[in-house]
């Protein structure tokens, strides 16, 4: 019996870089390279296994509705999709950082209800609500850092790496929402009907990622 065919969505960008060599040590190679060409579906050096490359945030939508077998995507994209659809068996612990919120180097508390710019509403908005905070959402899909300064926004949602780009625009780190990695994710159905491919990717995938941590 042949193996069954496994399509793994991958996030571009800066991510991929860390992600291949990883997939490389776990026997999963791009039959060309990646970042010299156009293409988004890649045949791989296993007949059943092809590599998508995609935008992080439409990595948890090909696997949840399984037009991807599974996925690499980043913590801060599963949290503000929504982790239900999918399984997340494996942190590659890699492309870590902070979802955080900031707010303008010694900006006082003030009793109005708190502007806040992020493009993770969900996270956002689920945040406040369980510290019992009323604020008003404001979604931007990047430069988030210059909100505060333009008087667009009190505070931001966003991922800190270095803490850079937030000392740049004269703002601070202030409360921690989650510690970020990026995760393996599996189709439900996948995990059942292909368990015995995923679980051997998985288990390569694992040695890895302890290999090299
Ligand atoms: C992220 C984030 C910050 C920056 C933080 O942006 O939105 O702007 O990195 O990194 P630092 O703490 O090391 O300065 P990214 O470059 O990933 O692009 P994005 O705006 O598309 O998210």
């Amino acid at each position: 019996m042949s193996a069954a065919n496994i399509v793994i969505a991958l996030t571009k960008g800066r991510i991929l870089e860390e992600t291949l060599p990883l997939f490389a040590a776990a026997g999963i190679e791009p039959a060309e390279d990646i970042f010299k060409s156009r293409k988004l579906l890649f045949d791989t050096n296993l007949d059943n296994v092809k590599l998508m490359v995609i935008r992080g945030s439409d990595v948890p939508t090909y696997v949840e509705f399984g037009s991807a077998d599974m996925g690499v995507a980043g913590k801060d994209l599963i949290l503000e999709y929504g982790d239900e659809g999918f399984y997340e068996p494996l942190d590659l612990k890699i492309a870590t950082c902070r979802l955080m919120t900031a707010e303008p180097v010694n900006r006082q508390p003030s009793l109005d209800r708190l502007k806040v710019a992020t493009k993770f509403t969900n996270i956002a908005k689920r945040y406040f609500a369980e510290q019992g905070k009323q604020i008003e959402l404001i979604k931007l899909n990047g430069a988030l850092e210059l909100a505060p300064s333009l008087g667009l926004a009190d505070a931001i949602v966003d991922i800190v790496d270095t803490g850079r780009t937030l000392k740049a625009n004269g703002l601070e780190p202030r409360d921690l929402i989650a510690d970020v990695s990026s995760r393996v994710i599996v189709n439900k159905a996948a995990m059942k009907i292909k368990h015995a491919v995923i679980r051997d990717i998985l288990g390569k995938l694992r040695q890895a990622v302890e290999a090299g941590g």
